[in-house]
This record gives structure tokens, sequence and C-alpha cells, in this order.
């Protein structure tokens, strides 16, 4: 079964082509640096970007892989969730090409797909546990099967991503904030006291981020001087040397420290509840699963209930073609088509349950 997959959710276009579970190639282009000069992604922007970007990077894929279009068996885009034009330019050029070709179509769910990366890499024992932390969301989900997700919590407000990347945008640090914040964590001392953990004292697998978000704006009104600068000519930050770095550092440790902490708490919650019964492995995934202490939590959790931990690689968990293709490829196998009139779900509201099984 060769599956082509289409990421277009936010601001990367991502094709990839992936054959009996093995990545035969992938070709992307990522618009971060576009956005970082407004400070986050302008959906009008990112639309017409991947409509700029998804005819070329579909032919260099085929070039690169020596595949012909005429072999592709199914055409699988991220249906949502995800910004509304953004999906729409994957979903229109999936639906074309199915049209055009006679490949199966079948929409695949985005958050989802972010669990099954680490598939790619390693085998991915079921049930799981999965923590889908990225930009957009921050969740928890039992999985039993790729067609089988039992939602446990979720962030209440702000997704982990966002809680890095506003403070770091507090911090005067450039968007996306996250890898920034992390890499000046790993120069600091974390001061446990210095930020709250918020939403914890409840009996909720659910998060919340706002409270930590306020905490950080009060600590940056009270340390002025922790603040970054801009070069005005590059628009890039400029990072400061000696004390005021240490201390910078200092504050990026102690931030860290409470988000994964705060994630942290409410995965060891689930690991002793009902919805951890049969649980074989523990999946971390989504962009801020590159966080190198969240990484090393996770571990510990896994040791200690005696299961493997499956993180993507760093590249396999910001957004790619590649997990797309993957549980496209997963979905297909087992029957699963869409009607060419699917639609595109934008973030907010719930995927449908609309999958035909074909057998
Ligand atoms: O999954 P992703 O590429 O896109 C979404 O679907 O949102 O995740 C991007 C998010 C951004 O918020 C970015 O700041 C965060 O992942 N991120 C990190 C790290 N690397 C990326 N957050 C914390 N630590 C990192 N090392
Ligand atoms: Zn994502």
């Amino acid at each position: 079964m060769l599956c082509l997959g289409i990421e277009s959710s936010c601001d990367d276009t991502s094709l990839a082509l992936v054959a009996d579970g093995r990545l035969l190639g992938q070709e992307s282009a990522a618009q971060a640096g576009m956005h970082a000069l407004f400070g986050g992604v302008v959906p009008e922007l990112a639309s017409r970007e991947h409509a700029r970007c998804i005819g070329p990077l579909f032919d260099r894929l085929l070039r690169r892989t020596g595949v012909s279009a005429r072999d592709i068996d199914v055409v699988c885009p991220a249906r949502g969730p995800g910004l509304p034009g953004s999906l729409l330019v994957g979903v229109g050029f999936a639906k074309a090409f199915a049209l055009g070709s006679g490949a199966r179509f079948l929409g695949v769910n985005h958050l989802h797909a972010h669990i099954f990366a680490a598939g790619l890499e390693r085998a991915l024992p079921l049930p799981a546990l999965a923590l889908l932390v990225s930009g957009g969301h921050s969740m928890l989900y039992r999985v039993d099967a790729p067609d089988s997700f039992t939602l446990l919590g979720r962030s209440l407000d702000d997704a982990a991503g966002e809680a890095f990347d506003k403070a770091g945008r507090m911090l005067g640090l450039p968007y996306p904030a996250g890898a920034v914040v992390d890499a000046l964590a790993e120069e600091g001392r974390a001061l446990p006291r210095l930020f709250p953990r918020p939403y914890l004292d409840n009996a909720s697998l659910d998060f919340s981020f706002s409270g930590l978000k306020t905490a950080m704006w009060n600590y940056v009104a009270a340390h002025p001087e922790c603040r970054v600068s801009f070069d005005a000519a590059s628009g890039e930050a400029l990072l400061p040397q000696g004390d005021r770095r240490a201390a910078l550092a200092d504050v990026c440790a102690s931030y860290r420290l409470a988000v994964v902490e705060s994630l942290c708490f409410k995965v060891e919650r689930a690991f002793s509840g009902s919805a951890a019964v049969g649980v074989r492995s523990l999946v971390s995934a989504g962009g801020v699963a590159a966080n190198v202490l969240l990484r090393r939590r996770m571990r510990d959790i896994a040791d200690r209930h005696k299961v493997p931990l499956c993180v993507p690689s760093p590249p396999l968990c910001t957004d790619n073609g590649a997990m797309i293709a993957y549980l496209g490829a997963l979905l297909a196998d087992i029957g699963y088509s869409h009607a060419p009139d699917m639609e595109a779900v934008p973030r907010g509201r719930p995927i449908p349950d609309d999958m035909l099984r074909c057998r």
C-alpha cells in the first residue's frame, strides 16, 4: 500500500510517501520565519504560502523517490483540527488528486497522527497512554487501535506549546520560543517555587496553563531587566551574556519545570486510574515532546510503570507529512476511506466519526 500524506494544518506544508509502514521520502516547506515577523501565525499568509508550495513539493517528492503518481493507492490530507484556510489547501489538493488518479481518499485526524508518528521508528505497543503536547493542543489519550482513541484530559485554556511561546514572547524571545526557552533552561538552575503548578488540586486529568502565563507576566513586570532586546535590523533577539544571561536561564528553567511538572502530574494520575488498565506503552508526541526535561521526566514515569516510552525523534515531533501518511496507511489497511465531500474541520470543532469502511 503506497500512501501520500499531506500536512497543511498550520504553518508547515509537508508531503510524504509511506509504503508498507516505511517512509520513502518527505518534502517540506516551513513558514515559521515569515510568521516570526508578526509574533505568531497569520492565517491568511499561511494558506497562501501552502497554496504556493504544495504543487512544487509534490513534484519534488515524486522526483526524489522515483515514484509515479499512478502508483499512489491512497491520498491522505490532514483534515483537522487546524486553521481552516490552511487545511483547505491540503484537503482540496488531495481531493483533486484522488478524483484525477482514482486513488482512495482518506482524511486523517492531525492529533491522532502526531501520536502514531513514533510508529515510523519503532513498534508502538497498544494499548498506549499518550500525551500530545503541541503549539495548539495539550491532550491525554488512551489509544487502543489506530481507529480507537479515548480522550482522558485536555487543556482548558492555553496549550503547553502556547504557554512556552507566550512566555518567550514576554521575555522578548523570537517566535516560536519553545526550543529557545528549552535551550536556555538547560543552562539555568530551576527555582521550584518561582512559578505555580496550576490546576492540580482536583480529580481531573485536564490541564490549565493560563495562570502560569499570568505568573510569568507578573514576574517580567517586576523584573524588566530579564527582557531580551531585539536587533531591529535582523529582527533577532540579542541574548545577554554574563549575569543577565544566567538570570534569564534561571527564569526559563523555572518556567519549564512548572510546565513539565504540571503535565507529568496528570500523566502519573492517569496511570493510577482505570484508563490505564492493560496499558503497554507511554507515548509522548507533538512539538513540545522535543522538550529535553519533558523527555527525561516521561522516561522516569515509563520506567516506574515498566512500559516503554515511545517518543518520535525531534523532526517527527513537529508537524510533518510522514505522520499523516503513516496513520493514513494504517487506517486504509483496515479498509477506511472518506467520501469526496469530507469537510476540513477547524480547531475547536469536534472531528466527526465519518470514515467509511469498505471491508
Ligand atoms: O506540533 P507542532 O510543530 O505544531 C503544532 O501542531 O502546534 O508544535 C509546535 C510547538 C510550538 O509551540 C513550539 O514552541 C513547541 O512546539 N516546541 C517546544 C520545543 N520545540 C518545539 N516547546 C518546548 N520545548 C521544545 N524543545
Ligand atoms: Zn501539530
